[in-house]
């Protein structure tokens, strides 16, 4: 019988922040899951990146006074390290900011634009003539229309929840610099056109991810429903790649993560004496995604109608996991909960992290609890008693 042939990919750590426990628990699945392929004989691929571009690189850049590539390629350094002492073995670790990540960009941005999948709509932003540029939602801050909270975000308020625009705060003011002489400016953005893929993504959702997902999407794809077209444009200022033909338009970073898996792949395969078609593009390979409950969105109604318009093989399977709490608890600074990869690996082996996760993860989205007092009597019972003892034993008898 033939080898399987499988691409695996974990989702793209933002290159604006280090990798901590919670980001681990994905990355560990999915190294158990690769390694499992691999040793049962699969010609099993498994590529990664660093998510490089959008707004808050651009800003944390500039307050730093260097250059964005200079911040993007200190944080691949470090998260490679990181990796590399959890023991997560990528055939590729790549970046978003690649040659081939831009062509793969263009290439599936004119086969969407040809296909009649791309909308062209005049959009009404805050602008900030401080830092002369358009604010993203999370860029805004002000006090929530609904409960009068001070210093809420423009999406959403923390403390009640309520959901609104930027324009809705009051007392807006740009989140980076304080100016409050926000202006709304119109400005042209290109959108994908996802309610033309709604027959397609319904049928796609029931085969391609868990069954507890699948219940969860099918709830937007009701008769009444209609999917609301899908901003992938960012004025300049902004870290990306520009839209061609567009000057002064990028995609938006969420258009590109995604296809830096598929880069990372390309760039891989160019130096594995194999291609692109013969790896993705074949129709016999599978295709895996590991990812987090909050990024379902873009991988299974985003992602899949982008391919599928763009006339690319999707996804064989999304797999879905839950939050890593800490004690039953999100994780938290002030509870000093909140533990980089770094900070673990200064102290503790990884392979009492990989064990203990290895015993908690499975195929739901529930949330994977590492509770402290357990995690030391299990590292201390199985690892430390029973392995040590019967290793001594083999050895002495
Ligand atoms: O949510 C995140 O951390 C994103 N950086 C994940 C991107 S995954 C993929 F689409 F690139
Ligand atoms: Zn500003």
């Amino acid at each position: 019988m033939d080898k399987r042939k499988i691409v695996v990919t974990s989702a793209l750590p933002y290159a604006n922040g280090d990798i901590h426990i919670g980001h681990l628990v994905e990355y560990l699945q999915t190294d158990f899951w690769v390694r499992f392929q691999k040793m049962r004989g699969a010609d099993c691929t498994y590529v990664c990146a660093d998510d490089t571009h959008g707004t808050p690189i651009m800003i944390r850049a500039r307050r730093e006074g260097r250059a964005p590539e200079d911040l993007i390629a200190e944080m691949h350094a470090r998260h490679s390290r990181d990796f590399a002492d959890f023991q997560i073995a990528f055939d590729n670790y790549y970046t978003t900011n690649s040659p081939e990540n831009k062509a793969l960009c263009e290439d599936i941005y004119a086969r969407l634009d040809q296909g009649g999948a791309l909308l062209r709509e005049k959009v009404a932003q805050l602008w900030c003539p401080q830092c002369g540029m358009f604010l993203p939602d999370r860029f805004v801050k002000g006090t929530c229309p609904h409960c009068g909270k001070e210093e809420q975000y423009g999406d959403s308020c923390e403390h009640c929840s309520a959901t609104y625009s930027p324009s809705d705060l009051k007392d807006a003011h740009c989140a980076t610099c304080g100016c409050r002489a926000l202006e709304t400016r119109e400005t042209e953005h290109i959108l994908f056109d996802l309610a033309k893929f709604k027959e397609y993504l319904r049928g796609w959702l029931g085969e391609h991810t868990p069954p507890d997902v699948a219940k969860k999407l099918q709830e937007w794809f009701g008769e009444d429903q209609t999917l609301l077209p899908w901003d992938i444009s960012r004025d300049a200022p902004y870290f990306g790649f520009e839209i061609p033909g567009y000057p002064g338009k990028y995609f938006y970073v969420w258009l590109d993560a995604p296809v830096g898996y598929l880069a990372s792949l390309k760039n891989w395969c160019g130096r594995n004496g194999t291609t692109f078609e013969q790896t993705w593009g074949d129709p016999a390979t599978e295709r895996y995604h590991f990812i987090g409950k909050d990024i379902v969105r873009f991988h299974c109604l985003f992602w899949p109608a982008m391919l599928h318009a763009a006339g690319y093989q999707g996804p064989t399977k999304v797999f879905v996991h839950g939050f890593l709490t800490v004690n039953g608890e999100k994780m938290s600074k002030s509870r000093g909960t909140f533990v980089s990869a770094r900070t673990y690996l200064d102290h503790l082996d990884p392979a009492f992290l990989r064990y203990y996760y290895a015993c908690k993860i499975n195929s739901t989205t529930d949330d994977i609890d590492l509770n402290l007092d357990d995690f030391a009597q299990r590292v201390n019972a199985d690892l430390v008693g029973k392995i040590t003892n019967l290793a001594s034993r083999g050895r002495s008898e």
